[in-house]
C-alpha cells in the first residue's frame, strides 16, 4: 500500500471524516479493494475509530475487503437471466478463466461473481464487466467480451482466492 496515494485521497476530500464512504469508494478505485492497512491509516489520518471505517467498508457489497482482479465481471443469476440460459454464462465465464465465481484469476486480470438482479431484467441474460453491461447475451459470446478486456488463454491459469459461491 502506498501511504502517499491514500494520504493524496484523503487530502482531495480535505481530510473531512463526513466524506469517509466517498474516500473508500476512490481507495478501492486505485486498488480494485480495500487493503487492511489502507483502512488503519484512514481511520489514523480522519480520527475515526477502525471499527467504524470497518463497518463501513463490510456493510457495502460493493466495498471489497478481499483482492480483486482489474475487471470485475458479474453474471446475473435472478430468476428472469436464470430462465433465460443466466448459468450457462456463468459456466462459460468460468470455464474461459478458470475460476470460480468469486475468485480472481492469478493475474489479477478479472473477478467473477454471480449477482441476484442488475435491475434490467428484460436484457437477461445480462453480464456486467465493470460498467459495461452486455445483455440478450449468448454464451458464445462470453469469450469475445472478455478478449475486449485482455483475456487471453494464457494469462488466468490459477485462481488465488476463493471468496463465495
Ligand atoms: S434478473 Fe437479471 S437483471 Fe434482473
Amino acid at each position: 500500500m502506498d501511504e502517499d496515494k491514500i494520504d493524496e485521497i484523503i487530502g482531495y476530500h480535505r481530510t473531512d471524516k463526513s466524506k469517509l464512504i466517498t474516500i473508500l469508494q476512490d481507495v478501492q478505485a486505485e486498488y480494485n479493494w480495500l487493503p487492511p492497512d489502507a483502512l488503519k491509516h484512514i481511520a489514523k489520518r480522519l480520527h475515526v475509530p477502525l471499527i467504524d471505517v470497518f463497518g463501513i467498508a463490510t456493510f457495502y457489497k460493493s466495498f471489497s475487503l478481499e483482492p480483486r482482479g482489474r475487471h470485475l465481471v458479474r453474471v446475473c443469476l435472478g430468476t428472469a437471466c436464470h430462465v433465460r440460459g443466466g448459468l450457462r454464462i456463468l459456466e462459460t465465464a468460468k470455464r474461459i478463466l478458470d475460476i470460480k465465481a468469486g475468485e480472481t484469476t492469478a493475474d489479477f486480470g478479472f473477478t467473477v461473481e454471480s449477482v441476484n438482479c442488475l435491475g434490467c431484467c428484460a436484457l437477461g441474460p445480462v453480464m456486467v464487466v465493470d460498467d459495461e453491461y452486455y445483455g440478450n447475451l449468448p454464451p458464445a459470446k462470453v469469450e469475445r467480451i472478455l478478449r475486449k478486456y485482455g483475456h487471453t488463454s494464457s494469462n488466468s491459469s490459477t485462481s488465488i482466492k476463493e471468496k463465495k459461491t
